[in-house]
């Protein structure tokens, strides 16, 4: 994989945004796979930042959604649909109907996650799928000693997630216990996976994602398998990383024409 250490989130969300554009610019009609939380809000501003100037063209674009919790209803403001909407399709002006994400209020949950394995293979794929990382190592919302071959499915939250994600809500008891992710299999399925961390509190997590094993219990560490993974992180979320100095020279020294 690729590690690249930029000095703010500000600035991870730049040059993502400007690998998106890359994208869009070869593949108008890119299937985009957007993570939630707040670390990806960059991205999201960078990239409305260039639609709105005129410098990105993304009316063709789609949007699909890397994970939703169970059982909240429809329309839930913190529904990852809800914020999706809010925070990438609308800014983007695109229409509701270029955003597909599976269904958290389905009533069998089981067929609403293979319906949506199955509708990002009708699609065609997912062209790059922006990625988070949990404190725990998680991605989507695959938590420690998920399967690597998992699709999407069910998934029960730690309470460590449930309290990192209270800050959403009223108070940790109204975090849902389970979800619907995209499995690591499914994410894997991906052209090409970026993942953004920033922060001190990511810094063992993307430590253990780049420089530890390949193992379940670090989810994230299932990248390290994908023939196009990028890992951006600012230094705070890098200061753990043994290879930064490596990591740095490396991106300094990189043909301008390679992209991310
Ligand atoms: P965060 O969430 O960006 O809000 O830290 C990341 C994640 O849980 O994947």
């Amino acid at each position: 994989m690729e590690v690249v250490i930029v000095p703010d989130a500000r600035a991870g969300g730049e040059l993502i945004a400007d690998a998106i554009a890359v994208l869009l610019r070869q593949k108008p009609d890119a299937l985009l796979g957007v993570a939630t939380g707040s670390t990806p809000l960059p991205i999201y501003q960078a990239l409305a930042a260039r639609v709105s100037d005129g410098a990105v063209d993304a009316s063709r674009a789609r949007i699909c959604q890397l994970d939703e919790y169970v059982g909240l209803p429809p329309g839930h403001p913190e529904s990852y649909r809800s914020v999706v909407l809010r925070e990438v399709v609308e800014p983007l002006g695109l229409p509701a109907s270029s955003f597909m994400g599976p269904d958290g209020s389905a009533e069998d949950v089981q067929a609403a996650c293979e319906a949506y394995d199955a509708a990002l293979g009708a699609a065609g794929g997912v062209d790059l799928q922006l990625l988070g990382i949990g404190t725990d190592g998680h991605i989507g919302f695959n938590e420690p000693c998920s399967s690597l071959a998992s699709r999407t499915r069910i998934k029960t939250l730690t309470e460590q997630t449930r309290r990192d994600n209270a800050r959403f809500f009223d108070s940790v008891d109204e975090v849902p216990h389970h979800v619907i992710t995209q499995g690591i299999g499914t994410i894997l399925d991906a052209r090409h996976l970026v993942l953004l961390a920033t922060g001190e509190g990511k810094a063992q997590a993307v430590a253990d994602t780049v420089e530890g094993p390949v193992a379940s219990v670090v989810p994230a560490s299932a990248l390290q398998l994908h023939p196009h993974a990028t890992v951006v992180v600012d230094e705070a979320a890098a200061s753990k990383l043994r290879l930064a100095p490596y990591f740095r020279n490396t991106y300094a020294t990189k043909p301008e024409w390679q992209g991310l």
